[in-house]
């Protein structure tokens, strides 16, 4: 894959190879495995943008599990309260069930602290968030995050899975915004 490349009108420049996501992967996958050795966790993945850490992750999680997909449709409840990401297409029962909420990037938290009280509505024992990727320079709102891939710079990524504009999500390094 390229040192750098053109998406658009941006230009970016490679920022995590490939073997440094599968090594990061698989020290979550470790995680899990051990953490829920007695459990049958149920993963929600969020659409579109992880979905590539997701099949990576699965493939290394040994433990007997289910795995369910999902997505974010955003709407403005109120002029005032902004938008809103209300989660559709669960299909599973929650209820008493293990989550493991997998996310491609966390960075203002805003999705993720729309997300937990829609899943915590529908009564899961516990729930878990994995993230690939984690901006704590440009969080807002408190989340705890048990699984982290890499800690990254407040800085635009794409590849892995990420886009930009929709392009870019094939990319199996993720690159960075480049100054250029
Ligand atoms: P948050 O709500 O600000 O935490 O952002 C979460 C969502 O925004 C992610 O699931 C991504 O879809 C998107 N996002 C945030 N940062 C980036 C980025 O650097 N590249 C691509 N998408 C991003």
């Amino acid at each position: 894959m390229p040192e750098e490349l053109k998406i658009k009108d941006l230009h970016f420049s490679k920022f995590i190879n490939s073997d440094k996501i599968q090594t990061a992967i698989k020290e979550i996958a470790y995680l899990i495995n051990r953490d829920y050795k007695d459990k049958n966790p149920l993963f929600l993945v969020i659409l579109n943008g992880a979905f590539m850490f997701a099949s990576d992750l699965l493939k290394c999680v040994e433990i007997p599990c289910e795995v369910s997909f999902v997505k974010l449709k955003s709407y403005h409840k109120t002029e005032s309260s902004g938008v809103i990401k209300k989660l559709i297409g669960i299909e599973h029962d929650l209820s008493n069930k293990d989550i493991i909420i997998v996310e491609d990037i966390v960075d203002s938290g805003r999705t993720i602290n729309d997300v937990l009280p829609q899943i915590n509505s529908l009564n899961p024992k516990s729930i878990k968030i994995a993230t690939l990727l984690y901006k704590p320079m440009s969080i807002e709102h408190e989340v705890d995050l048990a699984f982290i891939g890499f800690e990254i710079p407040d800085a635009f990524v794409v590849g892995y899975g990420l886009d930009y504009d929709g392009l870019g999500r094939n990319l199996q390094d993720i690159y960075q915004l480049s100054e250029k």
